[in-house]
């Protein structure tokens, strides 16, 4: 697989293929039309270029794209207060981002070890830690796996039958909220998630569309620990977009699970996405330049700590009962009706 993205690399595409049936689709599709000419020349080392970054108005080798992107995940990380010395948690799924994440903190020097939450999404959970798995055999890197199952009560697919809500948005919840209690249980002040620039910029555009207000304190690279129960949180990869990834991962031979999330089809996240990625086919530089004037434009996240403790779990929590309980509540409550009916 790995060969089929460095192939796109040395191809120098930048578009992307977006399947109308599968808005989650997003694979890059190379431009196939304007394969770098031989005697293009790396802007860096003046070699023979192989990928074209038209954001940047540059040309690269493999070995300075390699430079490129780490120097973009050490622009990011002075922006974080982060102690080099301190290990860091690094939150793998198993995609693309967060193999590319993980490695770029090992090659830059940090101490790190991965988290895993499998979700219980039959296939895909499988193939996600083996990739995992492997990925971290080949570099002799500690990492830790939990189940959602074991730690919730319910995996994602049995959630998914018990609730009408949109099996992603809760999801994405529980695996917040999981991953800063396991993070806690490791005992790490830091987790640092793949977060990309097209998340955060689709993030943001979402947000100021339908003017969340409340959300914008939140929307930034680096959040401190509010909480001594909740680590401070870190996107390294926010500088980087989603190609330049595979980019990163064809080069650095990464395989990322193969297969997406069943459920990722309709999320909203993905029209946002798709409009940035319009714009930036018509202007490229516009998504970097949305989101980094809005990062740069403002202040770091305090650390807000008005926290109380769920009377249910005892975890950190704003009201009475966290989220979690909430959520573990209503299903159990489903469940008796359905027992009773
Ligand atoms: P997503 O919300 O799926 O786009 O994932 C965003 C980031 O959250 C990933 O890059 C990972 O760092 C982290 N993440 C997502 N799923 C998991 C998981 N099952 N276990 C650990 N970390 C995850
Ligand atoms: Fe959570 Fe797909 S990864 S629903
Ligand atoms: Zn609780």
């Amino acid at each position: 697989m790995h060969k089929i993205w460095y192939h796109i690399a040395r191809s120098g595409g930048i578009s992307y293929h977006l399947d109308k049936n599968n808005p989650g689709n997003r694979e890059p599709m190379t431009k196939a039309s304007v394969p770098l000419p031989p005697g293009a020349k790396c802007t860096r080392c003046r070699q023979q270029a192989h990928i074209r970054l038209p954001q940047h108005h540059a040309l690269f080798c493999p070995d300075c794209f390699v430079h490129f992107f780490h120097s973009a995940v050490v622009r990011a990380m002075k922006k974080f207060a982060v102690d080099s010395t301190v290990p860091i948690l690094v939150a793998v799924s198993g995609g693309k981002d967060s193999l590319a994440l993980w490695d770029v903190l090992h090659s830059l020097g940090y101490p790190t070890r991965g988290l895993h939450l499998s979700l219980g999404i039959k296939g895909f959970s499988e193939a996600s830690a083996e990739a995992i798995s492997a990925f971290a055999r080949e570099r002799n890197l500690p990492w830790v796996r939990y189940s959602l199952e074991d730690a919730f009560g319910y995996s994602v697919d049995e959630i998914r039958r018990r609730t009408r809500r949109k099996i992603c948005s809760v999801c994405g919840l529980l695996k917040r909220q999981i991953l800063n209690r396991f993070a806690s249980r490791e005992r790490s002040k830091v987790l640092a998630t793949g977060h990309n620039l097209d998340d955060e910029a689709g993030r943001l555009l979402g947000n100021l569309m339908r003017h969340r207000t409340q959300y914008f304190e939140k929307q930034y690279p680096y959040l401190p620990s509010p909480h001594p129960m909740i680590p401070a949180k870190m996107k390294p990869l926010y500088r980087l977009d989603s190609v330049e990834i595979l980019t990163y991962c064809s080069i650095r031979s990464i395989e990322p699970v193969g297969a997406k999330c069943p459920y990722s089809r309709g999320a909203t996240s993905h029209n946002y996405k798709e409009a940035l990625d319009f714009l930036e086919s018509r202007m490229p530089g516009t998504k970097r330049d949305f989101l980094f004037s809005y990062v740069n434009g403002r202040q770091s996240p305090s650390a807000d700590a008005d926290f109380g403790t769920c009377r249910q779990c005892l975890q950190p929590t704003y009201a009475d009962l966290c989220s979690v309980c909430s959520l573990a509540n209503q299903l159990r409550d489903t469940a008796k009706q359905v027992e009773s009916e």
